[in-house]
């Protein structure tokens, strides 16, 4: 049994609460709004930022109306890396995050005098879901010879317990240099993402076995159809889908380095296997090139490309709002609070990402 092999580490009493979750998250009702009410909406809580001293953080996967206002308002919509480092950077003493918990997590963790709030507090993430802290940590502890890599989609105990955090933008550098240093791996706890990198780098890594439940759904024969069908297209995959849809890639990266393979690129149609929220910024970053979404389903569903996330799309402008009254915010209901002595550990692995990738 090679490296990459290992016996699956997701308990499966977890596999089933993702999928609870999953289904609450996608039952959650958000209101019809008209673009007058939208416009109305967006003022109110453009004045609520600036009354609570407020920035608002978005992730590329939430809606477009979250997005712009985002980026309206002086916030940004950005990869999970840049999220966390704007958050980090900014003068404001509130940070609102519109992604999932993960993205409010590692914000406190960098920003401990800031206030941390998510518009939707259980926005989860099947990663962090499949990646309980104990059973990972009781992992870690069979193998104390092995350095301990994290995805930043995990909690903050398990960032804890790791010795390195890295996203996708900067996984593949990271695992090459620790594996140059001679240093054999834990990773968790992405196994698509964890398979790509060991065969990138070639580095000894014990893999732990989840999977995003977004990307785990884009299938490889479809895409080579699609492929026939506009044969100048390029291929943009993001890492967390399974292996042969990568190897169908002409660029594979994080979500942010698929925007910016659309803007660099000569190509004007491109294939793109990652949540759709995606398309909003890839539109506006590219206009006039052609984005097509890759697909999930096999030939004969009817859904071509289901690429949605439940949990980021939970967040919504009514939300937003709501979080930003003031009653909400002494009240302390969406706000991130993590130990100190957690937080403090995390930030020590997140800081070692962030100095590699200055
Ligand atoms: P990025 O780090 O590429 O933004 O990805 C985060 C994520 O959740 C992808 O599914
Ligand atoms: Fe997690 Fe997948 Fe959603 Fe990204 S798209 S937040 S990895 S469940």
């Amino acid at each position: 049994m090679t490296a990459s092999q290992q016996e699956s580490h997701v308990p499966a009493s977890f596999t089933a609460k993702i999928k609870t979750l999953a289904d609450r998250a996608w039952a959650v009702k958000h209101p019809e709004l008209d673009s007058r009410q939208v416009a109305s909406l967006k003022d109110e809580i453009k004045q609520k930022l600036i009354e609570q001293d407020a920035v608002l953080v978005a992730h590329y996967y939430v809606d477009d109306e979250l997005q712009e206002l985002a980026d309206e308002s002086g916030g940004c919509v950005a990869d999970s890396l840049e999220m966390a480092r704007f958050g980090y950077q900014h003068d404001a003493k509130t940070v609102i995050v519109a992604g999932v918990r993960f993205m409010g997590e590692t914000a406190k963790i960098l920003s401990p005098q800031k206030r941390i709030l998510m518009v939707e507090t259980e926005a989860e993430c099947s990663l962090d879901l499949a990646c309980p802290e104990k059973e990972f940590s009781e992992f870690c502890d069979q193998h104390p010879d092995r350095t301990v890599v994290v995805y930043a989609n995990t909690s903050a105990g398990v960032k804890a317990r790791a010795d390195w955090v890295v996203t996708s933008s900067i996984a593949l550098k990271v695992v090459k240099h620790l594996h140059e240093k001679g240093e054999k791996l834990i990773w968790a706890p992405d196994r698509f993402l964890g398979g790509y990198v060991q065969k990138q780098t070639g580095a000894d890594m014990l893999l732990w076995q989840a999977s995003c439940i977004v990307h785990e759904e884009f299938k490889s024969v479809a895409l080579q159809g699609l492929k026939k069908q506009h044969p100048d297209a390029k291929v943009l995959v993001h890492p967390e889908s399974p292996a042969s849809v990568v190897a169908l890639a002409d660029v594979v990266g994080s979500t942010s380095q698929i925007i910016n393979a659309a803007v660099e690129s000569d190509a004007k149609t491109f294939i793109v296997a990652t949540e759709s929220g995606i398309f909003h910024k890839m539109k506006q970053a590219a206009p006039g090139k052609t984005f097509l979404e890759a697909p999930t389903a096999g030939e004969s569903a009817a859904c071509e490309s289901c690429a949605q996330c439940p949990w980021m799309k939970m967040n919504d402008l009514q939300r937003l709002s709501n979080v930003l009254d003031k009653r909400s915010i002494d009240e302390g209901g969406s706000e991130i609070i993590i130990p100190e002595d957690v937080r403090k550990r995390a930030e020590t692995s997140i800081h070692r990402m962030m100095k590699f990738g200055s």
